[in-house]
């Protein structure tokens, strides 16, 4: 039985008709042609389904779409603007943090759910924050360096150690 949903993803008002087992990368990438938020695992495990929730990261795979009725979504592509990357994407940029690049919009949208929340971050709580995303690619060292950089700049460049 199809449900008519509202839902605003990057700013922008969206209705659409989804299954109650509808999940939300789903919805993000066939429905509305979001396809940054990258299908892994589809148990969660992952984390390159992350995208933001309420303000918070969640793995879009572990949420059904008709939970969103009537909230806000971010996603990958909803963080650049007026055609200037976020300050983490181009720290991502800046250090190498991506090779493969598939893990990578997850893992900027883990760390910016968490800067948000934690703008001064130590280098363990970076770890700990990005520890559901996983990387086959880079070791890590330089996803850690790129959150650093971006959390200073979104500072207005003062390192807080
Ligand atoms: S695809 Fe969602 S956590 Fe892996
Ligand atoms: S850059 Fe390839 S999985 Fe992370």
């Amino acid at each position: 039985m199809l449900r008519e949903i509202n839902v605003k993803v990057n700013g922008k008002d969206y209705q659409v008709k989804v299954e109650p087992r509808t999940l939300l990368i789903h919805v993000l990438r066939d429905t509305l042609g979001l396809t940054g938020a990258h299908i892994g695992c589809v148990v969660g495990k992952c984390g390159a389904c992350t995208v933001l929730w309420q303000g918070r990261q969640v793995k879009s795979c572990m949420v059904f779409a008709a939970q969103t009725a009537g909230t806000e979504i971010v996603t990958i592509e909803g963080l650049a603007e007026d055609g200037h990357l976020h300050p983490l994407q181009q720290a991502f940029w800046d250090t190498d943090a991506a090779e493969c690049g598939y893990c990578t919009p997850g893992m900027i949208m883990a760390a910016y759910g968490f800067l948000l929340r934690n703008p001064h971050p130590s280098e363990n709580e970076i770890k700990h924050a990005i520890a559901g995303n996983l990387c086959r690619c880079t070791g890590y060292r330089n996803i850690v360096e790129a959150i650093k950089k971006a959390a200073i700049e979104l500072q207005g460049g003062k390192s807080h150690g």
